[in-house]
């Protein structure tokens, strides 16, 4: 395979690669090109690092070969090609070099001021940060036009994109060059430009801060947010479960810049990130974070709900009844039964306020063929709640718990997320097949927003997001301009624009 490139007239090619911070990142990017046959040269800031650093590569290579994925003797091939070392003058014949550092500016500014001085000239640089400019690390070398962001995912030799990243004084052709070498280590590139978040950090962590916002503002609990998005729309990991997993430190840093730059206050880190950033609670790293290492507690209602009647209103009143019925469960009137469950996808506070006994009414909202979310509203009672969570357990979905708020739990951490990816195409930032993919590949979703936008139809998700925006006021829940068109031009699908 051709990865070679062009560096005036010269032939550039990548055999040697520099890996600056091994922690969870780093050590993963080191084992990806370890794994892709190039040498690799590890640096940490002292032996204890990089005795971390060691531990990490030893972990998920030898994870590997406890799966059979591996042979002995090819992950000692792997580990054969990593020198490790505490000192950076060791860097100064490598052909890249990738930073993987914390995200602090101050730090990777550095950096790269003494890798500009080791590296040799026709070295590239590459940082790996999740958010920080790209331009503002270039400016700190000599040579601007051989920086470019090389970013990866977590874990690193699962997730398949990378994100190559060019500013306004990346050479012509660089991004090229790591885009083949991005294939050549089995990974899937999208090239964008510089921007706060770059393409999937901008709309992931967006969503992960609004998930703990809400999880703060006592919409649902933790596992209940997370069974909700897992089950519910098919991603691999619920929003705190993979806060966790990215880090909350990295997620806060990465939370701030990307408010320093749109000044959105979707964008402030919730307070809960700080305050667990602070008490060193950084997530998997560190042993503890929205989990503590524990299982999500099952708030299993054990046995049958203990009603007979069930009155059921709503769009698919009917089948949800029968299933009820199946059970054993009576079939009663709104008026009088123990407890009523009001199908709807929109709030049921009015439904309940006109109900003589509306301590007995629950929403119920079905969420694909696995989830249902339980809405209690002021009014409801415990025991109304609890017999509704029992009934959706008895139909066969996983209930999750929430607030009667405009688009219960799902819808409200969905659509947002959606419309970001709206404006982000709308702004000529990125295209709709590298969005698409880069949530795909990057966060192993099972479709991109734009997918999910046809799947889900763009009405119903303009309707949603004004539902939000009345209920929340918050100008980001407003319908970008250009869903709000489609729909009114009665276009079904975004990629059917001329
Ligand atoms: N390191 C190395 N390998 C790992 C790993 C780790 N930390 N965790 C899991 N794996 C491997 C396993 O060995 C397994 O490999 P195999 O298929 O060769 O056997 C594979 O991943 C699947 O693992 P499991 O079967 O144990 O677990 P799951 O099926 O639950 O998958 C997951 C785990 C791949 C992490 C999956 O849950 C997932 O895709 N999660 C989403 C992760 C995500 O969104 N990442 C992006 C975060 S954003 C980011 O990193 C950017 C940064 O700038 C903030």
């Amino acid at each position: 395979m051709d990865t070679s490139g062009r560096l005036g007239g010269m032939t550039r090619s990548f055999e040697k690669v520099g890996v600056v911070g091994l922690g969870t990142m780093g050590a993963g990017i080191a084992e990806v090109f370890a794994r892709a046959g190039l040498a690799v040269v590890g640096v940490e800031a002292d032996p204890d690092a990089l005795e971390r650093g060691r531990g990490h590569l030893e972990a998920s290579t030898g994870r590997a070969v406890a799966k059979g994925r591996l042979s002995e003797a090819e992950q000692a091939e792997i580990l054969g090609r990593v020198t490790l070392t505490t000192s950076l003058e060791d860097l100064a014949d490598a052909d890249l070099v990738v930073e993987a550092i914390p995200e602090v500016m101050d730090f990777k500014r550095s950096l790269f001021t003494d890798l500009d001085r080791i590296c040799k000239p026709s070295a590239v640089l590459a940082t790996n940060t999740s958010s920080l400019s790209v331009t503002g690390i270039a400016a700190t070398t000599t040579r601007p036009g051989q920086v470019v962001g090389m970013h990866f995912f977590n874990p690193a030799p699962i997730m398949k994109l990378v994100e190559v990243i060019h500013t306004v004084v990346t050479e012509d052709g660089l991004a090229d060059e790591i885009a083949a070498l991005a294939r050549r280590l089995g990974k899937t590139p999208v090239s964008v430009g510089d921007r706060a978040g770059f393409v999937v950090n901008r709309l992931l962590l967006t969503y992960l801060n609004h998930a703990a916002v809400l999880l703060e503002n006592g919409l649902a609990t933790r596992d209940g947010i997370d069974a909700a998005m897992r089950l519910g729309v098919g991603l691999p990991m619920g929003p705190f479960a993979l806060l966790d997993l990215i880090g909350l430190d990295t997620s806060y840093e990465v939370m701030c810049v990307l408010f320093q730059e749109s000044r959105d206050r979707r964008h402030a880190p919730a307070p809960i990130l700080r305050e667990l950033v602070t008490a060193g609670l950084l997530g998997r790293k560190s042993g503890g974070g929205f989990y503590d290492g524990d299982e999500p507690a099952s708030s299993r209602a054990d046995g049958k709900p203990s009603v007979s009647s069930v009155a059921v209103l709503g769009e698919g009143a009917d089948e949800f009844a029968a299933r009820l019925a199946d059970a054993g469960f009576k079939p009663g009137y709104a008026d009088d039964a123990d407890v009523v469950v009001a199908l709807s996808h929109t709030p049921v506070i009015e439904l309940a306020a006109q109900l003589p006994h509306p301590s007995r009414l629950v929403g119920l909202h079905l969420v694909g063929d696995k989830v249902a979310e339980v809405a209690s509203t002021v009014l409801t009672s415990p025991d109304a709640t609890r017999a509704v969570e029992g009934l959706v357990r008895i139909v066969g979905r996983t209930p999750v718990l929430c607030k009667d708020r405009a688009e219960f739990v799902v819808d409200a951490l969905l659509y947002p997320y959606l419309n970001d990816a709206v404006r982000m195409y709308d702004s000529g930032y990125a295209g709709i097949e590298d969005i698409d993919a880069a949530m795909r590949l990057g966060c192993g979703y099972p479709a991109g927003p734009f997918e999910m936008l046809d799947a889900l139809g763009l009405e119903t998700v303009r309707d949603g997001l004004r539902a939000l925006y009345a209920e929340y006021r918050d100008p980001a829940f407003a319908p970008a301009p250009l869903l709000d068109q489609l729909v009114t031009a009665g276009v079904r699908s975004i990629r059917d624009l001329p």
